[in-house]
Formats: structure tokens, C-alpha cells, sequence
């Protein structure tokens, strides 16, 4: 058995630190600034992990403001092989209910104004060169299957894959958009998995995201369109079982073998020969 450390990114209302046994606080900082907030360490099962709120403890931090560099950059630093994460969303489908779990498996990018890649091409970026990184599967797919074969243990309502739209939000999407969406085959729409899952990636991260269908979004033309408050009363319906999947799913991943997938995203890892300088 290779030894793992687990990184978890808790979304809007999705990040109880307590989940994390022998809970520790550490402040930390990172060449490209402050991650959303301090670091809390801790075990699940006995399996190391790390905790960090995407949008800092007090729900502070915008999806374009957060710091999406330095919080992958501070997991990879603390020892992290892989990343957990949650995500609130909306579905763009009818069989996608709000309550129920999706295991993301592609994205589509409506962002339009963050830092996407560590290797910046500056003269004080810390990582040399421009990285074209391939992302044709953006998340990690043994994580993904473990995640979903603990959905089915746990008996809860869940889709083995969607693509989520990312938008850059902070306002949600108008209906023309949402109707769009659905034409290009996407499943879910959120504000964060880009460029989270593409930072993961170039950090040699096995990273892998369950969404949470909070609302249908604006799409329908019955039923409320997606507000905060439903983003909210959903969540707090719902919350506890992205939490038990959390809790049953670091043992699970705790078990493998790791060994060789670790060397094989290493090839992204930062200084790696695959850095391309054009
Ligand atoms: N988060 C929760 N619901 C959402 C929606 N409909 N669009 C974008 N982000 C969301």
C-alpha cells in the first residue's frame, strides 16, 4: 500500500471541519499568495488529510476572487496526493434531482477571468516555462470509480459522470444561457471546478469533484429558478451526504495501490521535462 495523503476542498456549506479527527490548525502561505484560509489538518479513519474551505470559513471569498493557485499550491506543499472536493450546482437535467450526487467527469470553461496554470510565464513565477497540459480526462478516474462504487455502498442517489458548465458567476445564468447550456450536452453548472481541476492537474494531483444539484438552475419553465436561499435550504438538507461519502471514501482510497498512478501524473508535476517552452 502507497501512502496517501487527502486533500479535501469544501464547497458552499460543505466545509464541516468536523469531519477531521485530531483537528489541527495551520496557517500557511504559498509563492502565489494566501490560500482561502488556514489549512486544517487532521485524520479520517487514520488516513492524513487536509481540509481547506474554498471560499474561507466565513464564506467570504467570491468564485473569481478565490485563490485558486495558492489553495493547490498549499495541499501539494502539505504532502496532499490527492484531492477531494465539493461543489454546489445546478442541473440542467430533469433526471438530475436536487439532492441527488454527481461525479464529475468533464467541464466546459465560461470562465473569463482567473489565473489557470502555475506556470505563468513571468520572470518571479515560481515554476519555469508555459505548460499545454492535456485535459482530456480532468479528473482523476480511480478516484472517480471509488468515489461512485461508495455512493452505491451508501445507497445514495447518484450519477456515475456530467459535465459541469463553469461560469464565472458571481450572478447566476440567465435562462438563454441555462437553455444553452443544455444544447452543448452539459449536465451541471457551477462557479469553480475551472481552474481548480486544471491547477490539480498541472500539480501532479489525483483530484476528483462531487457536485451537489442544489436547484434546476433557470432552464424549466415551471418551478422556482435558482436563488441563494434555495442554493441554501437545499444544502443544508443534503450537506450530510456528501459528508458520508467524504467519511467512507478516504479509507476506500486509503486502500489502493497508488503507487504507479502517482508516477504517472508526475510527468505534469511542476519542473517536469513535459513543461513546454514555446
Ligand atoms: N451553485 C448552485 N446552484 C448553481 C447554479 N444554478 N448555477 C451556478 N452555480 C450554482
Amino acid at each position: 500500500m502507497s501512502s496517501v495523503k487527502i486533500g479535501i476542498i469544501g464547497g458552499t456549506g460543505l466545509d464541516d471541519p468536523d469531519i477531521l479527527a485530531k483537528r489541527e490548525e495551520k496557517k500557511v502561505t504559498t509563492p502565489f499568495g494566501d490560500p482561502s484560509d488556514s489549512l486544517v489538518t487532521g485524520e479520517i479513519s487514520g488516513t492524513p488529510c487536509v481540509l481547506l474551505a474554498r471560499h474561507g470559513r466565513k464564506h467570504t471569498i467570491s468564485p473569481s476572487n478565490v485563490n485558486y493557485r495558492a489553495n493547490i499550491w498549499a495541499l501539494k506543499e502539505e504532502g496532499c496526493t490527492h484531492v477531494l472536493v465539493t461543489t454546489a450546482c445546478g442541473s440542467l437535467r430533469e433526471e438530475i434531482k436536487p439532492g441527488d450526487l454527481v461525479i464529475l467527469d468533464q467541464f466546459i470553461d465560461r470562465t473569463i477571468k482567473r489565473e489557470n496554470s502555475f506556470y505563468d510565464g513571468t520572470t518571479n513565477c515560481p515554476v519555469a516555462g508555459i505548460c499545454h497540459l492535456q485535459m482530456d480526462l480532468p479528473f482523476c478516474e480511480k478516484t472517480r470509480q471509488i468515489l461512485i462504487s461508495v455512493c452505491a455502498e451508501l445507497g445514495l442517489s447518484h450519477h456515475t459522470k456530467g459535465t459541469t458548465i463553469t461560469i464565472e458567476g458571481p450572478r447566476f445564468s440567465t435562462k438563454a444561457e441555462s437553455l444553452l447550456f443544455r444544447q452543448w450536452g452539459g449536465h451541471i453548472v457551477n462557479m469553480t471546478t475551472v481552474p481548480e481541476a486544471c491547477l490539480a492537474k498541472e500539480a501532479g494531483l489525483c483530484y476528483a469533484s462531487i457536485a451537489l444539484p442544489t436547484d434546476y438552475d433557470c432552464w424549466r419553465d415551471t418551478g422556482e429558478p435558482v436563488n441563494v436561499a434555495l442554493v441554501m435550504k437545499t444544502l443544508e438538507e443534503n450537506g450530510e451526504k456528501a459528508k458520508n461519502l467524504l467519511l467512507k471514501a478516504v479509507p476506500a482510497i486509503a486502500k489502493e495501490e497508488w503507487t504507479q498512478t502517482l508516477k504517472d501524473n508526475q510527468v505534469i508535476e511542476p519542473h517536469s521535462i513535459r513543461t513546454l517552452i514555446i
